[in-house]
């Protein structure tokens, strides 16, 4: 893999076990490119900083999931309707946009904080015909440009890592969910603390999951990291014949 600049340590700020808080390794900002282990030719340029929250570095599950989209989903995305929630820098969405076929628009998602590096990023891979930066706060009602696109695919990457925020994901998922029944949404996380579990307990009585086949997942899974697709349950009940996605 292709890693220019100094690699986002693995003890971040949130990265903390169950019993010990190790200090935080802070990283400086600085642009990396990422060719996610050869599977973009053209590495993708991604700002890092972490001035205006923990999104500003990359993340291992966002490195595992936009890693599953490149090697599984390059060819069969492009008439989706693609929206990453808690997107950071763009990781996820920015790779898909580059290495899959994708005729856009592909939205990519954050707290205000995030908003500049997302449409910094996008600038730096001249991918501004077809992605959009917009504002996208779990727990709160869907902004009118997510309405209108009514996603039916959607990533989230290392969304899990602070407890109060999981009803608010919870909540937003549902509501996209519900605004498409026939959406997926893609969900990889890292395990740090037990009740990361919680979370994917109460996903699993809300929606469908399913574990999906990647060729990495003996090893992530020894990292902690796990990968899903949710979808809607009484969408499956209707069309018993429906595929993962
Ligand atoms: C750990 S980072 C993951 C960033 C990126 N997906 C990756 O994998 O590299 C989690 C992201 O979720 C965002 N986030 C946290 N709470 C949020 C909320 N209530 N609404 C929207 N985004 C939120 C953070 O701003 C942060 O960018």
């Amino acid at each position: 893999m292709l890693l220019n600049h100094t690699p986002s340590p693995e003890l971040s700020p949130l990265a903390i076990g169950e019993d010990i808080s190790p200090l935080p390794t802070i990283k400086s900002a600085g642009t990396t490119e990422v060719d996610f282990s050869g599977l973009l030719t053209k590495p993708l340029r991604l700002h890092e900083d972490l001035a205006q929250g923990c999104g500003g570095q990359l993340w291992p599950a966002g490195m595992t999931l936009a890693r599953h989209m490149l090697r599984y989903h390059r060819d069969d995305l492009r008439k989706s309707r693609i929206l990453e929630l808690g997107a950071g820098g763009g990781l996820v969405g920015l790779a898909v946009a580059k290495g899959c076929a994708v005729d856009g628009p592909l939205y990519v998602t954050d707290q205000a904080g995030m908003f500049p590096l997302m449409e910094h990023n996008i600038t730096l891979n001249d991918l501004s015909s077809r992605v959009k930066a917009a504002v996208l706060n779990w727990g709160k009602p869907l902004p009118r440009e997510i309405v209108d696109l009514r996603a039916n695919v959607i990533l989230a990457a290392d969304c899990v890592y602070f407890e109060p925020a999981f009803p608010l994901l919870m909540a937003t998922l549902t509501d996209l969910l519900t605004l498409c029944p026939s959406a997926t949404v893609f969900f990889c996380f890292k395990k740090r603390r037990r009740a990361d579990m919680q979370f994917l307990k109460k996903a699993q009585k809300t929606f469908r999951v399913v574990v999906i086949e990647d060729q990495d997942r003996h090893a992530f899974s020894r990292q902690g990291l796990f990968l899903y697709t949710f979808s809607s349950k009484a969408q499956h009940k209707q069309l018993p014949e429906t595929k993962n996605r």
